[in-house]
Parts: structure tokens; C-alpha cells; sequence
């Protein structure tokens, strides 16, 4: 669990982003898988309060539960062996067996965690299953998936306040017990809901591609990973993107995945635009587009105090305005968090990169590599050789982009030479030469 104290502090200046999403949300459905060992954790009982506080905001939940890890710890106990720990291959008697106990102990240990939290749920078997079959000649037996979500009845439930469960582990019509993956579970809950969100709380901080920690993707990129080299995706968290696509596909517009033992992470994904962990998106969530004229006003607010404290160059807002069509936003639901400035030289067969900056709340999170990276392309785009960056302050960031050197001043456009001159402001000098 991470600890209350690591969490970054929001100012009331935030409160603005984080009431943005509260009309957004509210008397919309989130389904939320939860991993067993999320349920286990210590930080179940907060995580519970966050629950509570979405309830508070008229946002309706379907929860469901995954027990792996209690499926596990059964079999070591009793020292039998299962055939499958994910609901995913072949379900054998013993292991259906199991898996009913587990069930029972995840469900109930969630319902004692709500029912503490104030809340009012009800654990039901609210979606039929029907078994997986015969898949490449082999019997899955119990492992089931699910046939129909009784939508009417989860309806009905959120109209009393209260938060169904629904289990892994479900009837078929004639009333045999199968075992169903979560995962899976949570996105057809989520598709037959209707839902705005699917979440799965799990004990990892995201999805991972190589080890490499994705913050937010586009619902085409995941798949295309999928597609193309899906063991690259780390092995925990396949199934549950795999899930999350389906959703999003069939008309989820996010998905998200993050570590469930995080102090307050449930409501940092929600209610920041960032978020903790990793979501998958199928609508425009972020985009970087050019500046419009009416922009102006919200880049000089924005770069005040950047200003103030020497990182970035005084402009008033007539000279950003002036100079509107070289700007660039990042916008994230909306709002803009990011801009860069980007001034091409064609004389000189070079752009320069200037103006940069990301508003603190969302500083080390990627964006601004984003927008460098974004440059680099208009750059090339526009077939210049070098994209130039002067800089006071940040040489320590650019670092991070070994592609950028330090030339001499004397490297630069005439012109930008001369005003880096006039300006005093003895600013080191970066290029990337593009190859
Ligand atoms: N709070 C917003 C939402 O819930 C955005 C979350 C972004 N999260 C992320 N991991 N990129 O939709």
C-alpha cells in the first residue's frame, strides 16, 4: 500500500478540474472489477470510503470481484492442486469447488467493507452463464463465460441504493455452477450496463508494456500491441486489457486500470485529469491541436508565473495573440494543461521550440515529453534539418533528451540570434539535427 503522505497535494486552484468531473459523472454507471488481493489489502477499508464518496455523487456502481489469489491460498491450504488459478483455462470439479469457497469469502469480506462504508449491497446473480466448451480439443468443463446480463434487475438495484455484486462464479439455464474470469465478467457487465467507465482495481499500478508504465492510451494503439506483440504486454495485466479493449469496442469510452491498495487512487483517477493509473480510451480525451486566437488569454494565464520566475520569457497577451499561429495546446478533457511554441525558420532550414511549459499540477507525468516529441514531428514534417531550443532553466530537463546538444549561440537564425542578443537573457542554446 502507498502510504496517505505520497499522494500529491492539491491546491484549491485544482478544485476547479476536480469539480469538472462531478456533472460529468453523475447518474453515470462505473463498473468496478476488484482483484482479490485488493479486498485483502489494507487499504480496502479507504478504498470502501472512496466507493462511498462516488455513491455520494449519484455515481452508480456494479461491482464485481476476481479470487484468483484466494483460490490459490485455498488450494495450498487443503494441498490440492488446481487446474486453473484466472477462470481462463480448464475448471476441473476440484477446482469448481474451490473456487466456490473462495468466492464466498472475497464476496463476503467486499460486503463487510461496503456495508462498514455506509453503503447498502447485495450480492446477485444478476448475469447467466454458459460454458466455454470444447476450445482446440480441450474440455474447459467448468470455466464458463457469460451468456446474459439481466440489466433490469441491476437497474432495478441502483433505483433502491444499492451496489450489486456480481461474482465469478454464476448459473448456466440449468442451473450449474461455472466459474467465470473477472476480467472478462467486468466488461460485459460494463457493455450490457451501458457504462462510462470500466475500472479494474488491481494490485498493479497499470498496464505495462515491457515493463514500460502506460499513463493514457487510445483505445487503437493497445490494440494494435495486442495484435502484433501481445506478450509484450506484462503477463498480469494482459487479460484485463484484453477486457478493456472489448469494452471500449463495444462502447465502454474509458477503461481503467489501476493498483486498488493506493490511498486515494480511485478518486485521483476520477476526479484529476491525469489520473494514477492507466485508462484506455475510445474518444478524444487528450489531443494536442493548434492555438486559436481566443486561446491567447488562457496561454498568457497560463505561463504567469512561469514568468514571474524567469523559466519562460515575458510576452503580454497581444504578443501571444500576435504570434497565435505558432502555438500549441495540450488539452486534457478540455482544459488546457500545456503549451510550447514552435517557430519555423525556413530561411534557415530550422524550427525553434520555446515558450514550454506544463502547469505544475501535471508536471512530471509525461506531458511535456509529449509536446517535445510533438514538435520533433512538425519539424520533420515540415523537412527542416535542426529544431532549436534556448533555454534558462531547464537544461536539466533537456538532459533527459540526449538528442539535444548544446551549440553555440552563433548556430541560431540570424534573427533569433540578434534578439537573443538584445534580450540579455543569456540563454544556453539546444539542438537536435535531424537526421
Ligand atoms: N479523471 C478522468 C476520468 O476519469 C481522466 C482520468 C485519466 N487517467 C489516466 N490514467 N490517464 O475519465
Amino acid at each position: 500500500m502507498t502510504s496517505p503522505d505520497s499522494t500529491a497535494d492539491i491546491k484549491p486552484g485544482d478544485l476547479r478540474g476536480i469539480l469538472k468531473y462531478v456533472p460529468q459523472f453523475r447518474d453515470h454507471t462505473f463498473v468496478i472489477s476488484l482483484d482479490g488481493r485488493v479486498i485483502e489489502d489494507e487499504n480496502f477499508p479507504n478504498l470502501a470510503l472512496d466507493l462511498a464518496v462516488l455513491r455520494s455523487l449519484n455515481i452508480h456502481l456494479v461491482l464485481t470481484h476476481g479470487i484468483g489469489h484466494q483460490l490459490t491460498q485455498l488450494a495450498a491450504q487443503q494441498g490440492v492442486e488446481i487446474s486453473d488459478v484466472q477462470g481462463q483455462g480448464v475448471t476441473d470439479e476440484t477446482t469448481m469447488r474451490l473456487a466456490s469457497a473462495a468466492s464466498a469469502v472475497v464476496g463476503q469480506k467486499l460486503m463487510q467493507g461496503l456495508v462498514r462504508a455506509g453503503l447498502r449491497p447485495l450480492l446477485t446473480h444478476a448475469a447467466r452463464a454458459t460454458e466455454m466448451g470444447v476450445i482446440g480439443g480441450r474440455d474447459h468443463q467448468f470455466t464458463g463465460k457469460v451468456d446474459k446480463v439481466d440489466t433490469a434487475q441491476l437497474e432495478q438495484l441502483i433505483r433502491l441504493d444499492t451496489i450489486p455484486i456480481i461474482s465469478p462464479v454464476l448459473f448456466d439455464r440449468e442451473g450449474r455452477t461455472l466459474r467465470i474470469n473477472s476480467d472478462h465478467l467486468g466488461a460485459e457487465l460494463a457493455m450490457a450496463m451501458k457504462a462510462s467507465k470500466l475500472i479494474f482495481l488491481t494490485a498493479h499500478p497499470g498496464l505495462t508494456v515491457r515493463g514500460k508504465f502506460l499513463m493514457n492510451v487510445p483505445l487503437g494503439e493497445v490494440e494494435t500491441i495486442l495484435e502484433k506483440t501481445p506478450l509484450d504486454i506484462d503477463e498480469p495485466v494482459r487479460s484485463k486489457a484484453v477486457q478493456a479493449i472489448r469494452a471500449v469496442r463495444g462502447g465502454v469510452p474509458r477503461a481503467h486500470l489501476l493498483d486498488g491498495r493506493t490511498y486515494d487512487g480511485l478518486l485521483t483517477e476520477i476526479f484529476s485529469k491525469v489520473g494514477i493509473g492507466t485508462m484506455i480510451h475510445g474518444n478524444d480525451y487528450q489531443k494536442i491541436r493548434k492555438a486559436r486566437r481566443r486561446d491567447a488569454q488562457s496561454i498568457f494565464n497560463l505561463t504567469k508565473g512561469a514568468v514571474k520566475s524567469e523559466q519562460l520569457k515575458h510576452r503580454t497577451r497581444q504578443s501571444i495573440e500576435k504570434d497565435i499561429e505558432s502555438f500549441y495546446i495540450y488539452e486534457i478533457d478540455e482544459s488546457i494543461i500545456a503549451c510550447v511554441c514552435l517557430s519555423d525558420y525556413p530561411a534557415d532550414n530550422a524550427c525553434e521550440l520555446a515558450y514550454l511549459f506544463v502547469v505544475p499540477f501535471y508536471q512530471g507525468k509525461g506531458v511535456g515529453r509529449e509536446l517535445i516529441q510533438f514538435a520533433l514531428a512538425e519539424t520533420r514534417r515540415l523537412g527542416r534539418a535542426k529544431l532549436f531550443v534556448l533555454t534558462t532553466q531547464t537544461l536539466g530537463y533537456f538532459k533527459n533528451f540526449p538528442e539535444f546538444a548544446e551549440c553555440p549561440p552563433e548556430e541560431l537564425p540570424l534573427e533569433r540570434h540578434d534578439a537573443l542578443v538584445k534580450s540579455g537573457r543569456n540563454s544556453r542554446v539546444l539542438v537536435h539535427r535531424l537526421g
